[in-house]
């Protein structure tokens, strides 16, 4: 006997073994503890403690943002306005905003102030669906600071039901460290990488490989010491510049490269043959008026492709993953499988989450019922997504 069974539903699995979205139009699904048990047609559902009638609508899986930098404090509100009135993001980093001006108040926040603001960003992505999420530091970019943002990234994720994963991310070399980088680049490698991971800290280091952040030799020591750590390896790769960062990551079995905007057919053809996932970033794209990434190369490639929300400070201030579909799907020229497989099981594949991100026996237990049984719902309506979802299923666990 199940405890919970959710019947009359049309469940959209996103399981690879089935079709597409591996929709069932006439589905139920058993939930025992914080597992899915079962999932098929609705008239052969087992019994269970509980019935829910979903009412002919729509069940998804709990949407995964797989890229966020959902730790900081303060806001760059006036960098925005900048931009609005044409200056570019680079422009406005080389006069020392972006991420360098993200640094003061991120370190002068005490532990509480940043937990709290985190908290805040996880239920907000919670409202919007997002019941997988990852966090990256970043906005410290000192030994003692980076470890301190994820622990306070753990003290968060232990106040809330989602699933929380962790990474460390080489964002920057800090501006009091720009006259000798090489040292900075070998204390992230020497001390700070073998740290997290001994204190389990992280799950995957990320190196931002770009115009203004690392180079690719540097990139490469930051990737190489997380490996031999134990940690999988991630990258923003090619937002501005391609520095063959994608390469890299396909060498390296990367879980990721996201950004992309910028990236050569050996890159495209490396992510294909590591099966790295490309993680779409439409919301920091759109807003930094940055060219599409090659989305029907990489399509063609047979790369699969995730789509994030990039929520940060300075390119992307948005916990909302429905808008992002709708801008993969308006802008990026993405379908509403692939944009919905972007949020699902392709995002859990880049966090290195197997069973993820799909309903399927064994995976674990979070689910959206939605006021809609159009899957293309979800992102045609972008504005809507809160008030479009019914009840959230997190851990087997019914939040509202
Ligand atoms: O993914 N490009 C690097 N990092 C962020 C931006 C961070 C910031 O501007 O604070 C991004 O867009
Ligand atoms: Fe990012």
């Amino acid at each position: 006997m199940s405890d919970l069974v959710i019947h009359n539903a049309r469940v959209m699995t996103c399981d690879p073994a089935r079709p597409g979205l591996g929709v069932i139009d006439h589905g139920a699904i058993a939930l025992a503890g914080e597992a899915i048990r079962w999932v098929g047609e609705d008239a052969e559902r087992p019994r269970g403690e509980r019935e829910l009638d979903a009412g002919g609508r729509l069940v998804t899986p709990g949407l995964v943002d797989c890229h966020t930098h959902a730790i900081f404090a303060g806001d760059r509100g006036n960098e925005f306005g900048m931009r609005a009135a044409g200056k570019s993001y680079l422009e406005i980093a080389k006069a020392g905003g972006g991420i360098a001006a993200s640094l003061g108040p991120t370190r002068a926040a005490t532990d509480g102030a940043l937990i709290a603001a985190l908290i805040e960003r996880l239920d907000a992505a919670l409202a919007g669906g997002t019941t997988t999420i990852e966090v990256k530091s970043g906005y410290d970019l000192t030994l003692e600071g980076e470890l301190r943002l994820l622990r306070c990234v753990a003290a968060a994720a232990a106040a809330r039901a989602q699933r929380v994963v962790p990474t460390l991310l080489a964002h920057l070399v800090p501006p009091e460290r720009a006259a000798a980088r090489d040292g900075f680049v070998a204390e992230l490698c020497d001390q700070l990488i073998p740290r997290i991971a001994k204190g389990r800290l992280a799950t995957s280091v990320d190196a931002y490989c770009d115009e203004g952040a690392f180079t690719l030799a540097e990139s490469r020591a930051i990737f190489t010491a997380a490996r031999a750590a134990g940690l999988a390896v991630r990258g923003h790769a090619g937002q501005f510049r391609d520095l063959g960062a994608a390469e890299l990551l396909g060498e390296l079995s990367g879980l990721s490269a996201d950004h992309v905007e910028q990236i050569s057919e050996a890159g495209v053809a490396a992510l294909a043959r590591a099966g790295t996932i490309a993680v779409m970033l439409p919301g920091a794209c759109v807003q930094l008026r940055l060219p599409v990434p090659p989305v029907d190369r990489l399509r063609r490639a047979g790369v699969a492709m995730a789509v994030a929300s990039d929520l940060n400070p300075g390119s992307s201030y948005c916990e909302t993953l429905p808008i992002q579909m709708w801008l993969a799907t308006t802008h990026f020229g993405m379908t509403v499988e692939e944009a919905w497989l972007g949020v699902t099981r392709h995002a859990a594949r880049a966090l290195g989450i197997a069973g993820a991100g799909t309903i399927s026996p064994g995976a674990r237990g979070d689910l959206i019922l939605w006021r809609c049984d159009d899957p293309a719902h979800v992102p045609y309506r972008y504005g809507a997504a809160t008030r479009l979802i019914e009840t959230l299923f997190v851990a087997g666990e019914r939040l509202a």
